[in-house]
């Protein structure tokens, strides 16, 4: 081994700066025409294989430079660009431009935000990131949390906490197996499906989670939710933990918060909210009320990486007391060396959720948040949400459209050919073929990408806006390449006049 060591994986100053600044060059070009582009070629998986290629591991080298240029080419020219104005598909945002300079930042100093001692930085940025996040949302800065990797795990990270709080402090030795009572939780049946995965992975099985019914608006039905706590009491189970939603994942719906607040503290229950996707209008002065009770919430998950515009991956979870994360998490083996000298004890986020090695997510959030304030944020929330209420006005005005449902800066709506009345029965298999057809159609066809939700009995186009580059002009577009494509389906299914429905005639 010679004294100075030349590492195969190393890059010259030189060679870096000018693979570095071609980079920067080409994602600037990328960003800046990405209205220009399909939001998607609809290329199939084999489609996309044949264009990857099939080779096999390299044994020998390639210049840096050779193989960026081809890896831009396959991500810029065969990805679904989330990034483009007419994306309104699921819950995942464009993303912001500081968060890909952050996480370019962030890789290259790669601290391990596990521990304080291996990223002093980097935790005290996590730290005020988590606070300015509980700051923005309107609750509390005394509370706690961590960053992961998005609202899955940001209500799983909670859900554990919760089971700690509340469960008999044997639960940790003896398990769930052995403890006198069932334990249960309650959430609306328009919760994701996160609690599903909570159920089965942490050894409660699904038939523990009470599905509470919504009402006619589509929120949980407060009446009911107590009715079933006080039968569990009843029967010997020992419920621990309801949830709420603050922007349910299919339209939006922020549950009545401080309802649900009252009914846990009346039981001594855990109260959690979801607000992975819509806690972050509670900014918006006018929508505040809307959130009334987030205060009273024990934990709240909520994603920067949907209303907060940051680059995949980032959520948060937020704790009232912080303490029941590292009751939860903590532990201390002996080949860890964490204890500080410092009077003050550090932060070791490791102690508060389930990674120990963790890379820096916080920067492209704490980026973000200086880039443009609160007041940038309450612009762009704001404007997401007017322009999901222009939709649902056009839908409104459309002959040829059904508009569904708006809460937050989610619409569904749905295409109605002309000569079916909307409230047909008789229709409605049809017209579900129809507009199912009609998602997959815009799915592939690259001019929008939307997404679906199933209201009553109704299959709609379901459009989430948690875009900054959306503007109106995209908004009156959509609904004509909606209709459109709609009037070409109808015409191939071929229907004329509307067929009856056997089953509901
Ligand atoms: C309300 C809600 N909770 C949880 C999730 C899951 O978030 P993620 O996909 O980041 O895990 C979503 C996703 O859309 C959501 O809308």
């Amino acid at each position: 081994m010679p004294d100075n060591r030349k590492s195969p994986i190393e890059i010259t100053k030189d060679e870096f700066k000018k693979i570095g600044y071609q980079l920067i060059d080409t994602i600037s070009h990328f960003i800046d025409t990405i209205d220009e582009k399909p939001v998607t070629t609809g290329d199939t998986p084999k489609q996309i294989q044949a264009v990857l290629g099939n080779a096999s591991l390299p044994e020998q080298s390639t210049s840096v430079s050779e193989l960026f240029a081809k890896t831009t080419d396959l991500l810029f020219n065969h990805s679904l660009l989330n990034g483009h104005p007419k994306f309104f598909g699921y819950i995942t945002s464009s993303p912001t431009p500081i968060g890909a300079l952050a996480d370019l930042l962030a890789a290259t100093v790669n601290p391990n935000v596990g521990a304080n001692i291996l990223s002093p930085m980097a935790t005290a940025i996590e730290r005020q990131t988590v606070k300015w996040l509980a700051e923005f949302i309107g609750v509390s800065t005394s509370c706690g949390g961590i960053l992961v990797s998005g609202g899955n795990m940001a209500n799983l990270t909670a859900f554990l906490a919760a089971r700690t709080a509340k469960a008999p402090k044997s639960m940790k030795e003896e398990g769930l197996a052995n403890m006198h009572s069932e334990m249960v939780f309650y959430c609306s049946k328009a919760t994701h499906t996160w609690i599903e995965k909570a159920a089965v992975l942490f050894g409660h099985g699904t038939k523990a989670i009470r599905w509470i019914p919504t009402d006619a608006d589509n929120k949980m039905n407060i009446d009911i939710l107590s009715q079933t706590i006080n039968n569990d009491v009843k029967t010997g189970k020992q419920p621990f933990l309801v949830i709420g939603n603050a922007g349910d994942v299919s339209t939006g719906v922020v549950d009545d918060l401080s309802a649900i607040a009252a009914i846990c503290k009346a039981h001594d229950l855990w109260f959690h909210i979801d607000g992975a996707y819509g806690i972050p209008a509670s900014v918006i002065p006018k929508y505040k009320n809307l959130f009334d009770g987030i205060n009273e919430a024990d934990s709240i998950a909520l994603d920067p990486h949907k209303w907060l515009y940051a680059p995949l991956e980032a959520g948060c979870t937020l704790v009232k007391n912080p303490q029941y994360l590292v009751d939860t998490y903590s532990s201390h083996p002996v080949y860890y060396n964490f204890s500080n000298q410092d009077d003050e004890p550090a932060v070791n986020f490791y102690e508060y959720g389930f990674q120990n090695s963790r890379g820096f997510r916080a920067l492209k959030v704490w980026t973000a948040l200086q880039q443009v304030g609160k007041n940038g944020y309450i612009q762009m929330i704001g404007e997401d949400i007017a322009l999901s209420q222009l939709l649902f006005d056009e839908a409104k005005k459309h002959p040829e459209l059904e508009a569904v449902t708006q809460n937050l800066s989610i619409t569904t709506l749905r295409y109605i050919p002309v000569g079916f009345a909307q409230d047909e029965k008789k229709n409605e298999t049809y017209l579900n073929t129809l507009n199912e057809k009609l998602l997959n159609e815009l799915q592939q066809g690259g001019e929008v990408f939307l997404s679906n939700a199933v209201v009553g009995d109704k299959y709609c186009l379901r459009c989430c806006i948690v875009n900054f580059r959306t503007s109106r002009k995209d908004i009156l577009e959509i609904v004509d390449i909606i209709v459109g494509e709609g009037r070409k389906i109808h015409k191939t299914l071929q229907i004329v006049p509307p067929v009856v429905d056997l089953k509901n005639s």
